[in-house]
């Protein structure tokens, strides 16, 4: 695409994410994505390494882990590219092919990830999705199933006066008037859950986010 056409097209699309495309160009997504794509603490190599990115929507995670070099990335999502959720699957597809790029999609559900249907994966992005779970517990046991070595995890964190897991339940739109928002656990939780599925050893990640709200955690199989 040249920069006419990425121009003309990106304009058509309503963004999530702010996406570089070259150019010059930027997706006017409403999510500030390089300041929390550089939270997450990425490793800047992943040459030969392959990634799977959970909920990926427009796709930036997917993007810059092709960019670092992954072998193989593999976009995921379901409820903003076929569901009932904010957003549509035409900014991911709008800016693979503007960046010329190879990363692959598969419209599954958390719930329906597996070993047998997608292959496991030396790194997971598991990225705001984890708080959009009415099950979470399960929806990590699947995580954990397609993860071979590195899980990176990011999600909304509450109940941030228990030192032991505690997690609170927001049966309606309590958190940001948003009714796919169910859960609010506490670090400690979050930490004991992945225990619980498999993973064995955690480092958390620019900590001074829980004040406000987000949990960002690297988790080893
Ligand atoms: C807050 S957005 C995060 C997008 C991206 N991971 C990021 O960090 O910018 C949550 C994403 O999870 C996806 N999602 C929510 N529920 C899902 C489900 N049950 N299965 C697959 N994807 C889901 C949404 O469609 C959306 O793309």
């Amino acid at each position: 695409m040249d920069i006419d056409e990425i121009k003309a097209g990106m304009g058509g699309i309503t963004w999530y994410h702010k996406i570089n495309l070259g150019h010059g160009l930027v997706t006017p997504g409403m999510d500030d994505t390089p300041t929390r794509i550089g939270r997450l603490e990425i490793p800047d190599d992943l040459t030969g390494m392959s990634v799977l990115d959970i909920g990926a929507w427009d796709g930036a995670l997917s993007f810059a882990a092709e960019r670092r070099g992954a072998t193989r990335v593999l976009a995921t999502d379901s409820y903003c590219w076929s569901g009932e959720g904010w957003g549509t699957k035409d900014g991911f597809e709008f800016a693979r092919t503007a960046l010329d790029s190879k990363v692959e999609d598969l419209d599954i559900d958390v719930l329906e990830l597996s070993p047998e249907r997608i292959g496991t994966f030396d790194l997971v992005l598991f990225v705001g999705v984890l708080y959009h779970m009415r099950h979470p517990l399960l929806a990590l046991e699947r995580v954990a199933s397609v993860t071979e070595r590195l899980l990176i995890l990011d999600t909304h964190v509450a109940m941030l006066e228990y030192e032991k897991p505690a997690m609170i339940f927001y049966p309606d739109a309590e958190l940001k008037n948003d009714p796919s928002n169910w859960w609010g656990p506490n670090p400690a939780a979050v930490e004991a859950m992945l225990g619980t599925v498999g993973f064995s050893s955690f480092e958390r990640k620019n900590p001074w986010t829980i004040r406000h709200g987000s949990f960002i955690l690297h988790a080893q199989r």
